[in-house]
């Protein structure tokens, strides 16, 4: 199988090579990625003779289009996307191009060249969010789509794209949404890698309004064996929601890093809060465990020590990432909070 992998450079991107290579070493994988502040070859050094490396843009229709010709994808995974929430809000623009019009450039090449499967990764943010007094409640696939920032709003955009090209030219697609992911090769300006690279740094940890938001955190490898089965097993047509009823308040989660780092709790500083900020999610996913027998394979204790050292024993890769124009990045979004 010849699989192509946008956005392959980023985190979880990366991290689905890395298993892919290991876990399926006959398939062919091709990385297309744009290559933008959040994707790093540094994360693919080790795989990168096993794998064919191309820098492009998915919104660049020449470009997909040459590489559908070079090619010949039999499976598409398309995690590339601009992903965090803070820099929508900032800039929506450049979401809405690579997120919704990315996604339409790589579905008509799919059209246009043949694919046995699309698949879309998706986010549980499509769902909006859940009160924080309602524990009972939980995202299921038909839970309406009521999306929040300029980044949820669009992957939405793409999901209802993916879904039209299915129901209107009979492509061959999967979608799937998954909670929030944490793991090795994290971008540190997520909440998890942000908060170990400070509390390494002995810099303040910038937790928003009273850290009371809750997050559904799934090791990325069990994302990754998600979207294996998925593109495998999955029926065609069909939205997986993915989670590991895991939920964490912000503040449990700050709380843990800095006692697995033997860091002091003063490091705790509470910011404005973030504009529009969802309160929380939680995924039922009992779809995609009755359908395709899938459970989460690591538990948030020892996922979150695996990360935790995994960012103790790599700290050039995200050292040389703080050292850029992240800088300025974060002088913007937290100088003034
Ligand atoms: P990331 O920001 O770490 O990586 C995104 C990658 O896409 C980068 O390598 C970047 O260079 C590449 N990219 C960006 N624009 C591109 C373009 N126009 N053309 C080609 N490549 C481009 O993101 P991530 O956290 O790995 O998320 C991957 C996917 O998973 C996204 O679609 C995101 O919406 C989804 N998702 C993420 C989470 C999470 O917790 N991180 C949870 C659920 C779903
Ligand atoms: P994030 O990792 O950006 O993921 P998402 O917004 O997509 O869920 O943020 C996770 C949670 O952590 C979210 O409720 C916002 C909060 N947060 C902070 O409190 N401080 C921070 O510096 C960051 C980046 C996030």
């Amino acid at each position: 199988m010849n699989i192509l992998v946008t956005g392959g450079a980023g985190f979880i991107g990366g991290n689905f090579v890395h298993y892919m290579i290991n876990n399926h070493p006959s398939d062919t994988i091709i990385v297309l990625d744009k290559l933008t502040y959040a994707g790093n070859l540094e994360t693919l050094e080790s795989v990168m003779s096993q794998i064919t490396f191309i820098k492009g843009d998915i919104a660049d229709r020449k470009a997909v289009y040459q590489v559908f010709e070079d090619y010949s994808p039999d499976i598409v995974v398309n995690f590339a996307a601009e992903s965090h929430v803070d820099r929508s809000i900032e800039n929506p623009e450049v979401f809405l191009t690579t997120n919704i019009l990315g996604t339409q450039v790589l579905l008509d090449a799919c059209r246009i060249y043949g694919i046995t499967r699309y698949h879309q990764v998706s986010t549980d943010e499509v769902y909006g969010d859940l009160p924080l007094d309602r524990p009972d409640l939980f995202f299921t696939e038909q839970t309406p789509i009521h999306t929040s920032s300029p980044y949820s709003a669009s992957k939405a955009s793409a999901d209802l794209l993916v879904q039209a090209y299915y129901r209107t030219y009979g492509l061959p697609v999967t979608i799937s949404r998954c909670s929030n992911n944490y793991g090795p090769y994290h971008f540190p300006e997520k909440l998890i890698p942000l908060m170990i690279a400070n509390a390494l740094n002995d810099k303040p940890l910038p937790v928003y309004g009273e850290g009371k938001n809750i997050r559904d955190w799934l090791y990325v490898e069990d994302h990754c064996k998600a979207i294996d089965l998925i593109i495998h097993k999955g029926n065609v047509g069909e939205v997986y929601n993915i989670g590991g009823h895991n939920e964490r308040a912000n503040i449990d989660i700050v709380k843990t890093i800095l006692s697995l780092l033997g860091k002091p709790q003063s490091l705790i500083t509470y910011v404005t809060d973030r504009k529009g900020h969802d309160l929380r999610y939680a995924i039922d996913p009992t779809k995609i465990h009755n359908e395709l027998g899938w459970l989460p394979e690591t538990t948030f204790d020892v996922g979150i020590r695996i990360t935790v050292d995994w960012y103790l024993n790599n700290r050039s890769w995200w050292e040389r990432i703080i050292s850029g124009e992240y800088q300025d990045y974060y002088e913007k979004m937290y100088g003034n909070r």
